[in-house]
C-alpha cells in the first residue's frame, strides 16, 4: 500500500506543528516506519531538531522548488537523521526569498511539490510529514495540494488556536474543490494540555462540541517544559527524555495514527462537518 503524506498545519504560530513533526517521525521510526520529514518552514526549525549541529546540508528544499525544471534528483535533497527509519528533505532560510516568484508563477508553482514529491514519497515512505510555516501562504498552499491528509495541532491553553484551526478546515474544502480530491482533515491534535487548567477544559469542550470525535486524536500532549529542554538539545523528547510523559503520547499517538491511516484511506467519502 502506498505511503501517506500528512500536513501539519495551522496558520497561528507556537501551537506545535514542529513539535508534533518530530517527536512523531521519531516516534513512527521507533515503531517501524519509514518516515519522511519536508521541512517547508523557512524558519528550518525542524531540520535544525532532526539534522546534526553544524551540517549544512548540499541540497535542500530551496533547489526542491526553485527552478521550473528540477536542478537536484530527489535522493540528493534527502538526509539521514540520527532517528531509525527518519529522513529528512531539509529547509535553509534562503528559501523565504522564493516566495515572490513563485506567487508571481501561481496556479502551477502550487502544484510543484505535488509533482516533485507525492509519486516518490509514497512509494519510498510509509508517512511524509510536512512541517509547515504559521501562516496560510504559498509554502503552506504547495503542501496542502501535495498531502492526503491535514494535522492540525491545537494549543489547549489559546483560543486563537482554535480560531487557526477553523481556518485550516475551510482551508482543506477550498484546496479540495481546487482538485486535490485526496485531502483530508485527518484530525486535530491537542498540544500543550495542562490539566489543572479551565482554559484547556474550555478549549477540549470548544472542539467536543465543534467536531466530531473522529476529528480529534483521543491523544494528547502534555504540557511539559521537558520539550523546550529538548529543543534547546536539539534532540526530539523521545530521545531526550524518553521516560517522560511528552514521550510515552507520542509513542500513543504514533499508535493511534497507524491505526487510523488505513481507515482514513478507505473512508474517504467523509465529509467535514
Ligand atoms: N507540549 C508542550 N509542552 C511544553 N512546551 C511545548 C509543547 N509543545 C511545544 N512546546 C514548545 O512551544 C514552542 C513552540 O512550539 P513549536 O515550535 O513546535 O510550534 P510551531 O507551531 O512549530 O511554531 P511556528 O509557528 O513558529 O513554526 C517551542 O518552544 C516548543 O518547545
Ligand atoms: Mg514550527
Amino acid at each position: 500500500m502506498a505511503g501517506s503524506i500528512v500536513a501539519v498545519v495551522n496558520n497561528k504560530g507556537g501551537v506545535g506543528k514542529t513539535t508534533v513533526t518530530c517527536n512523531l517521525a521519531h516516534a513512527l521510526g521507533l515503531a517501524g516506519c519509514r518516515v519522511l520529514v519536508v521541512d517547508l518552514d523557512s524558519q528550518c526549525n525542524s531540520t535544525q531538531m532532526l539534522l546534526p549541529p553544524g551540517l549544512e546540508p548540499q541540497h535542500s528544499f530551496y533547489e526542491f522548488m526553485a527552478s521550473d525544471e528540477l536542478t537536484v534528483s530527489w535522493h540528493e535533497c534527502l538526509v539521514p537523521t540520527a532517528y531509525e527509519g527518519v529522513s529528512c528533505l531539509p529547509n535553509v532560510p534562503e528559501t523565504a526569498g522564493l516566495e515572490p516568484q513563485l506567487i508571481l508563477q501561481a496556479p502551477a508553482s502550487f502544484l510543484r511539490l505535488r509533482h516533485r514529491l507525492r509519486d516518490q514519497a509514497r512509494q519510498q515512505f510509509d508517512v511524509t510529514l510536512l512541517d509547515n510555516p504559521p501562516n496560510i501562504g504559498t509554502f503552506v498552499l504547495c503542501a496542502l495540494h501535495a498531502a492526503d491528509f491535514v494535522l492540525v495541532p491545537v494549543k489547549a491553553g489559546s483560543a486563537f488556536s482554535v480560531e487557526g484551526l477553523l481556518k485550516a478546515v475551510r482551508l482543506i474544502n477550498e484546496i479540495r474543490r481546487q482538485g486535490n480530491l485526496d485531502l483530508r482533515l485527518l484530525r486535530l491534535l491537542i498540544n500543550q494540555v495542562d490539566r489543572r487548567t479551565s482554559i484547556s477544559k474550555t478549549i477540549a469542550a470548544q472542539l467536543a462540541a465543534a467536531f466530531r470525535p473522529d476529528q480529534v486524536f483521543a491523544t494528547s500532549i502534555p504540557m511539559n517544559t521537558l520539550f523546550e529542554q529538548a529543543e534547546m538539545a536539539r534532540q526530539t523528547i523521545l530521545a531526550f527524555a524518553p521516560q517522560s510523559s511528552g514521550s510515552r503520547a507520542f509513542h500513543d499517538l504514533a499508535r493511534e495514527l497507524l491505526a487510523i491511516l488505513p481507515l482514513s484511506l478507505t473512508g474517504s467519502e467523509r465529509e467535514e462537518k
